[in-house]
């Protein structure tokens, strides 16, 4: 009985936290995920790492800087004038308005910048808006990321597997 306890104790976690995962995150190799250790570049550059760092920020109420900065990078692959003018309108709609509550924490000069582009919107609308997002990040929450349970559970674990689970 006991043992019949643990396995649904077992499998109700998992199943709770595949649904909570809306980002797939593939599995980093040791040398990877150590490398985030040394510079917020190598996170950013890793999709394991975007994908680690990203879950971190949801549990510290600041993803919309991760999402804010992966539409920018999207945008900036676009091409065709009629999408990057709807990506635009979207991303403004959702990061750069007040009235979003995804609303990301810009300076009025970047700010000022932002609506002068709007009135001719390229991919390159939110470039100034994007760095400084990304300083943002990196001057705020890397820090905390690679001291958190979020990472060092993870080095944790891809440095010694733990142990079948055997009740
Ligand atoms: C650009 O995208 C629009 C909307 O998706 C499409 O209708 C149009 O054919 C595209 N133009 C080019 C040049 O690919
Ligand atoms: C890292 O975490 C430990 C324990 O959780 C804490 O005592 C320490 O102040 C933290 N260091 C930084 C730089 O946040």
């Amino acid at each position: 009985l006991k043992r019949k306890l643990l396995l649904f104790i077992y499998f109700h976690s998992l199943t709770v936290r595949s649904e909570d995962e809306t980002i797939q995150s593939p599995k980093p190799t040791v040398e990877d995920a150590r490398s985030w250790a040394i510079s917020f570049e190598k996170v950013m550059k890793s999709a394991a790492g975007r994908s680690c760092f990203r879950q971190f920020l949801r549990t510290e109420f600041s993803e919309e800087n991760m999402m804010f900065w992966l539409a920018c990078e999207e945008l900036k692959k676009e091409t065709n004038k009629t999408v990057v003018e709807e990506k635009v309108r979207q991303i403004y709609e959702d990061f750069i308005s007040i009235l979003s509550p995804k609303e990301v924490s810009l300076d009025s000069r970047v700010r000022e910048v932002i609506n002068r582009n709007m009135l001719e919107p390229t991919s390159h609308t939110f470039d100034d808006a994007q760095q400084q997002i990304y300083t943002l990040m990196q001057r705020d929450s890397y820090p905390r990321f690679i001291n958190s349970s979020a990472y060092t559970d993870l080095m944790k674990n891809l440095e010694e597997p733990p142990p079948p689970a055997e009740p």
